[in-house]
């Protein structure tokens, strides 16, 4: 997404980004891992377009993370459901050392991870109707009202996900933050080609299937709620 610094039209356009990078050192094992791991697991941006049956080997229900911090989480679904392959975009370099380190010590097969935006990896290298799930997992709050515009879940996100789901395909969030939320659902509710999947304007259950976050685990401890919103794909 772009837009005019200040109302000057002459100026570059300067992207709103929904993250800010944090400085966050890699320990040893997670430099490793980038190193020793990253030609197994790691997918570059720069390579365009893929064949998720030819990165994987195999023909499998395909899910994507955008945001999986640490890691911990999608490793653990990773590990549960062996039968789907798993594609993680983070752009936390120490949480990407982390995952690969992970699925180095359990062997995982069916874990790739870009370390990139994922709207360029959305536009670049996801096939068009590929997607069994999308998963965005405690995405960034942003819950100063001046940000919001950073809130990753906007109507033209909404759109860019549902060409890359497959019609019947699922778009799973949740979040801790309610007033985020209130606005996950209003953005979806009005997104043409979605359907809720527990119903008009209703919050799913959290699926036992899904663990709970180390940013779930955060929120929990502050006292916050958690909402798990489940769009589907009709057309
Ligand atoms: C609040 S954390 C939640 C992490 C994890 N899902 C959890 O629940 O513990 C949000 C994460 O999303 C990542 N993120 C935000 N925008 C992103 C983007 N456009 N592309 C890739 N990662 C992004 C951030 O780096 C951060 O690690």
């Amino acid at each position: 997404m772009t837009a005019p610094e200040n109302g000057d039209e002459a100026k570059p356009m300067r992207k709103i980004r929904s993250f800010v990078l944090r400085a966050g050192r890699m320990t040893e094992g997670q430099q490793r891992a980038m190193d020793d791991a990253w030609p197994k697991y790691g997918l570059n941006l720069c390579d365009g377009r893929i064949d998720p049956a030819e990165v994987f080997g195999r023909e499998a229900p395909l899910v994507l993370e955008i945001g999986f911090g640490m890691g911990d989480s999608m490793i653990e679904m990773a590990k549960d459901q062996p039968e789907k392959n798993y594609i993680g975009i983070e752009v936390h370099t120490p949480g990407v050392g982390r995952l690969l380190n992970n699925a180095t010590e359990l062997g995982l097969e069916n874990i790739r991870v870009y370390r990139e935006d994922a709207i360029e990896v959305l536009a670049d290298c996801i096939p068009d109707g590929s997607l069994d799930t999308l998963q965005l997992f405690f995405p960034d709050p942003w819950h100063k009202k001046r940000h919001h515009k950073r809130r990753i879940v906007q109507p033209a996100f909404a759109q860019s996900i549902r060409k890359k789901l497959k019609v019947g395909g699922v778009f799973h969030m949740a979040t801790d933050w309610e007033n985020y939320a209130e606005h996950m659902m209003e953005v979806m509710n009005a997104a043409e080609g979605y359907q809720n999947v527990a119903g008009d304007s209703q919050y799913s259950p959290q699926p036992e299937w899904r663990p709970v976050t180390k940013f779930q685990k955060r929120g929990e401890r502050l006292g916050h709620g958690v909402w798990d919103l489940m769009f589907e794909r009709i057309s």
